[in-house]
C-alpha cells in the first residue's frame, strides 16, 4: 500500500490509500511530464494573480516562482524525479514545491487540477501549432525548390493512374504545396480556438474567490491582437472541453494524408516501371534476400504513419462522444494520442524534409513516359472545338482517330491526313500541329493551368510566402 501522505492534495477524507493497480492505472505522468514546463508558466501566473487580488502576499509569490524556476531547472537538466504515485505532473511538481516553500500550500487556492490540465493544454496546444507550422514551411521549401528544377520536366498526369495528360513535373509537385499550404491553415485555427484561458473555473463551479480572471490570462498571453484578455464563458464547457484535442489531431490527420499521397507518388516513380526519379540511398534499404532490391522504406513509413493519425484521432473522437458534463477521468486517456500525433507528425515532415533535396529526376524516363501522341487526344478535340464542332461530335471524332491509329498501330500523329481527312471535314492540314508538348503546355495558361509561365509564378509566389 502506498504512503498515503502522498495524497496530500486530495486525501482527507480516506482511511487508506489506492492500491497499486490503482496508480498504474491511475498514474499519467509517464506521459503528462512533457506538460512541466507549461504547468510552472501557468502556475507561476497564477501565483502572480493570487497576490495581485491579495490573496497571497508578493514574498509568498516570489517564493512560490522561485521554487518553480528551480524545479524548472531541475526538470529541464533530467535531474527531477517523477513519482507515479503523485499520479500527474500537476501533484508532482506542487509536491515537490511545498517541499522547498512553504507558500507552496496556498498556490492552489481558486484553483482545481481541472481547468489547470485545460490550461497546460491550452498553452501546448500554442507551442505543438507553432513547430509544426515551421516543420510545414521547411518541406513546402523543399518541394518548392524540387519544382524549380522540373518546370521544363514533362511527365504524364494521371487518373486512374492512367495517363492522362502531360504536365510539367513541377505543377504535379506544387499540388502538395497547396496541400501543406492548407495544413498550414489548420493550425492557425486550432492555434486561435487554443487562445482561451480556462483558469478560473476551477473544478467546474468557478470559485467564491476574487479572482482575477483577465489578469492571469494576460500573464500567460490568452489575448487577442488589441492585448485584451481572451477567458472561456462557460466554466462547465471550460473544462470539459477538449476540441482543441480533436481539431489539433484531425490537422495531423490532414499532413498524414497528404504526405501519404506524396508518398505514394515516390514510390511509383522510383519503381522500375516507371522510373521517373531515384530516391537517396541513405532514405532508402535493401533486402537481405535479394541483392537487386532498393526499396523505397521512408515513404512507405510516412504512408503507414498516417494510419496511425488517423487512429489517434478516431480514439480522441471515442472517448470524447459519450461523457456527461463535466471532467471525467477518462480525459485523462486524451494526452497519449495527442501528444502521438505531434510526434508522428514532426517526424513524418523531418523525414520529408531530409529526403526532398537528393530526389533525383531521370530525364530520359520522364521524356519516354510523355513520348505519347495519345496524351494530347484531349488538345485535338480543343483544335475541332475552335472550329466550331460540337464538343460531343468532336469527342467522337478524336475517339474514331484513337481507335484508328490503335487499329493501323501508328502513333496518333503519324497518321495519314488521307485518312485522317476522311473523318471529319474540319481536321485541316494543319491537324498534327496539335502534337507539339511544349505547345501544348504554352496553351495553358490561365490561373491554375500548368502553363510554364503559371507554374513559375508560382514558385516565385511561394518563395515570397516561405521565406
Ligand atoms: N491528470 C489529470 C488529467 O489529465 C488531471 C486532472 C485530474 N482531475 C481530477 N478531477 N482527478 O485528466
Amino acid at each position: 500500500m502506498a504512503d498515503d501522505k502522498k495524497q496530500a492534495t486530495w486525501g482527507g477524507r480516506f482511511l487508506e490509500g489506492p492500491s497499486d493497480l490503482m496508480h498504474r492505472i491511475g498514474e499519467s505522468v509517464s506521459f503528462d511530464h512533457r506538460l512541466a514546463s507549461f504547468d510552472i508558466q501557468g502556475s507561476k501566473a497564477h501565483a502572480s494573480m493570487l497576490a495581485h487580488v491579495g490573496i497571497i502576499t508578493s514574498e509568498e509569490r516570489d517564493a512560490i516562482k522561485d521554487g518553480l524556476d528551480s524545479i524548472l531547472s531541475q526538470v529541464q537538466s533530467g535531474d527531477f524525479i517523477w513519482d507515479p504515485e503523485l499520479e500527474d505532473v500537476h501533484m508532482n511538481i506542487e509536491h515537490a514545491l511545498t517541499q522547498k516553500v512553504p507558500a507552496a500550500a496556498k498556490l492552489h487556492t481558486a484553483r482545481s487540477r481541472n481547468d489547470q490540465v485545460a490550461t497546460d493544454m491550452r498553452l501546448w496546444f500554442k507551442y505543438a501549432c507553432d513547430e509544426i507550422h515551421t516543420s510545414l514551411n521547411v518541406v513546402m521549401s523543399y518541394l518548392v525548390n524540387l519544382a524549380d528544377k522540373t518546370q521544363t520536366v514533362v511527365i504524364p498526369g494521371y487518373t486512374h493512374l492512367q495517363r492522362a495528360q502531360p504536365v510539367s513535373m513541377a505543377h504535379h509537385l506544387l499540388a502538395y504545396v497547396e496541400m501543406l499550404d492548407r495544413d498550414r491553415t489548420l493550425f492557425s485555427s486550432v492555434k486561435e480556438e487554443a487562445n482561451i484561458c480556462p483558469l478560473g473555473s476551477g473544478a467546474i463551479a468557478g470559485t467564491t474567490l476574487s479572482i482575477d480572471r483577465e489578469f492571469v490570462a494576460i500573464e500567460l498571453g490568452f489575448v487577442n491582437e488589441k492585448g485584451e484578455a481572451k477567458i472561456t464563458e462557460n466554466s462547465m464547457d471550460a473544462v470539459s472541453d477538449r476540441d482543441c484535442f480533436i481539431q489539433f489531431a484531425s490537422a495531423c490527420t490532414s499532413v498524414g494524408i497528404h504526405l501519404s499521397r506524396l508518398s505514394e507518388d515516390f514510390i511509383l516513380w522510383s519503381s522500375s516501371e516507371f522510373s521517373f526519379v531515384k530516391l537517396p540511398d541513405s532514405f532508402t534499404t535493401g533486402s537481405s534476400l535479394m541483392p537487386q532490391k532498393k526499396n523505397p522504406d521512408v515513404f512507405e513509413l510516412i504512408r503507414g504513419k498516417s494510419a496511425r493519425l488517423i487512429g489517434n484521432l478516431q480514439t480522441l473522437l471515442t472517448l470524447l462522444k459519450g461523457l456527461p458534463l463535466t471532467y471525467n477521468r477518462d480525459l485523462q486517456e486524451d494526452k497519449p494520442p495527442v501528444f502521438d500525433s505531434f510526434d508522428q507528425t514532426l517526424l513524418i515532415l523531418d523525414c520529408a524534409s531530409a529526403c526532398l533535396p537528393d530526389i533525383k529526376v531521370n530525364l530520359e524516363r520522364c521524356a519516354e513516359a510523355v513520348d505519347d501522341p495519345a496524351l494530347l487526344a484531349t488538345d485535338l478535340v480543343d483544335y475541332l472545338v475552335k472550329k466550331a464542332v460540337p464538343f460531343r461530335e468532336a469527342h467522337h471524332v478524336v475517339g474514331a482517330l484513337v481507335s484508328l491509329s490503335e487499329e493501323s498501330k501508328t502513333p496518333l500523329s503519324e497518321l495519314s491526313y488521307t485518312d485522317v481527312s476522311k473523318i471529319h471535314m474540319a481536321l485541316g492540314e494543319d491537324w498534327s500541329q496539335v502534337f507539339d508538348l511544349e505547345k501544348a503546355l504554352s496553351s495553358r495558361e490561365l490561373k491554375g493551368m500548368p502553363g510554364p509561365k503559371q507554374v513559375a509564378d508560382r514558385i516565385v509566389y511561394w518563395r515570397k510566402l516561405l521565406t
